[in-house]
């Protein structure tokens, strides 16, 4: 007998810009170097959009790639959820710009706002469309072009970030039995006492202008590797899980260091981490789904593995997720 939902994941899908500025590339413009870049943060290039390149062309591009992934036409979807901090307007959503690329005329496309950790807040919301019955097939797309909000003057902030985007088809599937799959859970949290350790200067009812990120590197640092150790263990404990029960750590990926840190707090083996901020440095919301991405093409992540996403960003809001993939 059908006791209620799971919420599978059906397509993974993933897009850089062609563009990619180097460390060295940005020696040049500024007071800084590859030595450390790589040293402080593990970064080695990241990816720019081209000229006239908008968040929705690559939300479209990483969705096309998902959907081919899982088999799924774009009409057939009933829900778009985009988590986003750079829409290519302040409104509509960007997702809607996505959902009518896609041909999908019924249910919804709306974007959430979390900032780095977006991607998590948007898979929950998905999720529990989903179990709820709520809706069938949903697109979960994180997406970015954080270039944009980039004060290409302060080396402090502007070697840290790329664009990109990935996507991730989830469907409906009845639960028969006690042994659940898909998405298990997503705990989310924020803290806007955090607020001026990363934010953006700008904004349609402040400035009327769009801003630059400020951040506050070395404290944004510390709460990072506290905060998401506990997201980790409260999303574990949650499901009567442990940490050697992991296959998978997928975190967001910002910087190596911090990557490290929390690994080894939590006593995690680094050989059991997906690491791609080398590649594309910190691309936001997109920063998750690019690097399940990679960990499925390679063969890393397989069918059955217990997977653990988590993200920390601007608010400060954060969060972690738990996926029998
Ligand atoms: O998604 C969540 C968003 N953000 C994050 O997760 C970022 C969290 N924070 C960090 O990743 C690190 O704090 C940073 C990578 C931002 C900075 O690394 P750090 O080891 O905390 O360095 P710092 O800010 O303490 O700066 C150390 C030195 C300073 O020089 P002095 O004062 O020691 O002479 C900086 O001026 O490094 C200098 N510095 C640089 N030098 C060369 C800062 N940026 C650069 C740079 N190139 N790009």
């Amino acid at each position: 007998m059908k006791v209620g939902w799971n919420a599978i994941v059906t397509g993974i899908g993933a897009y850089l810009p062609d563009k990619v500025l180097s460390n060295a590339a940005l020696e040049i413009k500024i007071e800084t170097s590859d030595a450390w870049i790589q040293a402080r943060t593990g970064i080695k290039q990241r990816h720019l959009a081209a000229d006239g390149e908008l968040t929705s062309d690559l939300a479209l591009a990483a969705s096309r790639n998902a959907l081919a992934d899982a088999g799924v036409s774009g009409k057939d979807l009933d829900l778009i959820v985009l988590a986003t901090t750079t829409p290519d307007s302040t409104f509509p959503a960007t997702a809607t710009k996505v959902q009518a690329a896609l041909g999908m005329t019924q249910g919804a496309a709306f974007d959430v706002q979390a900032v780095c950790a977006g991607f998590i807040y948007a898979l929950s919301v998905a999720t529990n469309a989903i179990t709820t019955g709520q809706t069938q097939k949903a697109l979960v797309i994180g997406a970015e072009t954080f270039t944009r909000l980039l004060d290409w003057s302060d080396r402090s902030t502007c070697v840290l970030f790329g664009d990109g985007a990935g996507a991730m088809v989830l469907e409906n599937n009845a639960i028969n039995s006690a042994e659940r799959s898909g998405v298990l859970s997503s705990h989310l949290h924020s803290d806007g006492r955090f607020h001026d350790l990363l934010y953006v200067d700008g904004g349609p009812s402040s400035t009327g202008t769009t801003g630059h990120v400020r951040m506050q590197g070395p404290e944004v640092f510390k709460h990072a590797v506290n905060k998401l150790s506990e997201a980790v263990l409260e999303a574990l404990d949650a499901n009567d899980l442990d940490i050697k029960d992991v296959d998978w750590f997928v975190p967001h990926q910002a910087n190596k260091r911090i990557i490290d840190r929390t690994a080894d707090k939590l006593g995690i083996d680094p050989a059991k981490v997906i690491v791609t901020v080398d590649q594309h440095a910190n691309t936001s919301a997109a920063s998750i789904p690019l690097a399940l991405h990679q960990g499925v093409e390679d063969g890393r992540i397989k069918k059955g593995d217990l997977v653990v996403l988590e993200a920390i960003g601007g608010g400060l809001s954060w969060g972690a997720s738990v996926i029998r993939w």
